[in-house]
């Protein structure tokens, strides 16, 4: 049995998870950035955030019953996509451990980590994840050595057009559970942009359009309604495709906004109708957390997949399709 200790912290959430090679979860902590009412993540104020709590958070985890820290085997962290000064953040928290404990140091992908987190969850073998938060936005599947990204979004992700549009509409950060309160009331459908090009989708059109008619008089609860169907119905066409040219049979809904019922259900009839079983990641590893980067880690460490201090540098663009996965074949 092994323990990997993962530390997240590519945007507002600095997490510190601990886990086993059963996929059993020993510690969870984390401490999320709430910028002020009318403001987005300010990079730097996240990354301060997460140098204030960092030591509460260590010591959280140090004081466990569940486990010793010298029990722990390896230390990952989210070495990218991200924020550049918020992943700094949690690499000096990692590269500390591992020279403290002496104990191998591993760079993970965040966006891989969503995704292996929900299939270790859901016990889902080979499935097309849909992988919607605030930064990312991508239609994902295992091919050939590679998680292939079918389809992604060409200009904002969805979970920030969500943020943003409320933003406007005065509701507090984050947005996607509040469109998702007011959408309830409403069944009055507002056109708006729709926008799929290829297997890829856009939002930015569709949230210009969402704020013009909201100033122009049209009810907040109808504007709520209407974006998630548009913006929903956008991922739903893309991963039906991906999942008829794939012949996959699970859909996998990941990220922040996979704690959207209207999006899970809709989801759900497609897959259901293609004959694949829909799963939705639990609550408690959907969002940001330390769980995921140390359940992935866990799996690098099998291929020994591990960094000397001068290769952990940060990779704020670094995409989930670069990357070999030699456990999946
Ligand atoms: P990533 O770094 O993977 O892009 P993130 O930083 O956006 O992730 P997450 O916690 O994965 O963090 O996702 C947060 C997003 O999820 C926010 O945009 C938030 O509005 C959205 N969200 C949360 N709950 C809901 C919901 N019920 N409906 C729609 N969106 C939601
Ligand atoms: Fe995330």
């Amino acid at each position: 049995m092994k323990i990997c200790l993962g530390i997240e912290s590519t945007a507002h959430t600095l997490g510190i998870g601990v886990i086993n090679s059963e996929g059993k979860i020993l510690k969870q902590v984390q401490k999320t950035f709430i910028p002020e009412i009318g403001g987005g993540i300010h990079p730097r104020k996240a990354a301060e955030h997460h140098f204030k709590y960092a030591r509460e958070l260590i010591k959280e985890v140090k004081n466990s019953n569940n486990f010793n820290l010298k029990d722990i085997n390896y230390v990952a962290f989210s070495q990218g996509p991200g924020l550049g000064v918020c992943l700094r953040v949690g690499a000096v928290i990692a590269r500390t451990l591992h020279q403290t404990l002496n104990i191998p140091l591993i760079g993970v992908n965040h966006c891989l980590a969503h995704l292996e987190i929900g299939k270790l969850f859901c016990d889902a073998k080979d499935p097309i994840c849909v992988y919607t938060s605030g930064g990312n936005t991508q239609i994902i599947g295992f091919d050939g050595g590679r998680y292939r990204v079918f389809g992604e979004t060409l200009d904002i992700p969805i979970g920030n057009m969500l943020d943003v549009f409320s933003r406007e509409a005065h509701l507090q950060h984050p947005g996607g559970p509040k469109v998702e309160k007011l959408a309830k009331l409403s069944n009055k459908f507002v056109e708006l942009p729709y926008t799929v090009k290829g297997m890829d989708f856009s939002f930015s059109g569709l949230l210009t359009a969402a704020i013009n008619k909201l100033e122009a008089g049209e009810k907040l609860e109808d504007m709520c309604f209407s974006i998630q169907e548009v913006s929903f119905g956008m991922l739903v066409e893309v991963t039906e495709r991906a999942l008829a040219h794939t012949e996959k049979n699970e859909v996998l809904l990941t990220g922040g906004v996979a704690a959207n019922l209207r999006l899970q259900e809709m989801l759900k009839i497609m897959a259901e109708e293609h004959g694949a079983t829909f799963y939705v990641v639990p609550k408690q590893v959907a969002g940001d957390n330390g769980a995921m980067i140390a359940w992935t880690g866990l799996l690098q460490a099998n291929y020994r997949q591990f960094l000397k201090i001068d290769e952990s540098n940060v990779l704020p663009k670094w995409r989930i399709d670069e990357i070999e996965i030699p456990w999946i074949n």
